[in-house]
């Protein structure tokens, strides 16, 4: 599907544009919620009971993500955003820095990022160590009640009204990499089609909202997104 006469594209991606980077998915058969429990260390709950396994669990990922390199898939989405005529918004739903290391500019951390700290007392926020420590002190209010920055299941998504703004006025929907299983997310296709976008998903199964997509192509990103990239900047 490419964007004759397209002049906005969003792009939500999920954790399948990582896979390629190393980086582990969550509902995979070796994902993340096979071996933690989701309650205990992605909810304010699970962080009140034990912040400690909380911040191992984030320690680990911002120390895989450190050592992960951008794949085929973020270096084409970087490359849309440079050479599309129009805009191209990426919402990501992943807390690795990976799109912004590619050279994508206009990314949307919709549940937050590994790379910054947040007070759970104050809301203060600020850069992330490598390693974070339950009680280490916000650099504000000098609680320990530190957190990563990150949105937790029964938490609010960032940026909802820049995101809904922008899919209520898109040409051309595009999901990668995501399971279509956690809302809001999985209910952006819906709202761009009620607005008149057309919509792609790409991904290595059919999601769990596939059936909502105008098209849909199984296959790794890291060979379905720069194939796909290709046929945009050459048909525009
Ligand atoms: N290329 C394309 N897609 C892939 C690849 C790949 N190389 N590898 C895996 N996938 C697909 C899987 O088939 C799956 O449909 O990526 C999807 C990953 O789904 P999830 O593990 O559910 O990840 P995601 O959709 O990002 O999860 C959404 O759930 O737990 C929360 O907050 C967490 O942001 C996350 C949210």
């Amino acid at each position: 599907m490419e964007p004759t006469l397209t002049s906005s594209i969003v792009i939500l991606t999920g954790a399948g544009v990582s896979a390629e980077s190393g980086l582990g998915t969550f509902r995979d058969t070796d994902g993340h919620w096979t071996k933690y429990d989701l309650n205990d260390v992605a909810t304010p709950e699970g962080f009140a009971r034990n912040p400690v396994l909380v911040h191992e669990f984030y320690n680990a990922r911002r120390r895989n993500c450190a050592g992960a390199r951008p794949n085929p898939a973020h270096l084409a989405l970087a490359r849309l955003e440079t050479g599309f005529n129009g805009t191209v918004m990426v919402v990501t739903q992943n807390i690795d820095d990976l799109h912004e290391r590619a050279g994508s500019r206009a990314v949307c951390h919709m549940h937050g990022t590994l790379s910054r700290a947040l007070c759970a007392a104050c809301g203060h926020r600020w850069d992330a160590p490598a390693v974070m420590a339950a009680d280490d002190p916000c650099p504000g209010c000098r609680t320990p009640a530190t957190r990563p920055d990150v949105v937790w299941f029964g938490e609010m998504p960032y940026f909802m009204d820049e995101i809904c703004a922008a899919l209520e006025s898109v040409d051309l929907f595009v999901s990668i990499g995501t399971s279509g299983s956690v809302y809001p997310a999985a209910g952006f296709v819906e709202i761009a089609r009620s607005a008149g976008a057309r919509t792609l998903e790409l991904n290595l199964e059919p999601s769990d909202t596939a059936s909502a997509f105008d098209e849909t192509r199984q296959g790794a990103a890291g060979v379905l997104v720069p194939a796909w990239v290709d046929t945009v900047l050459a048909t525009q």
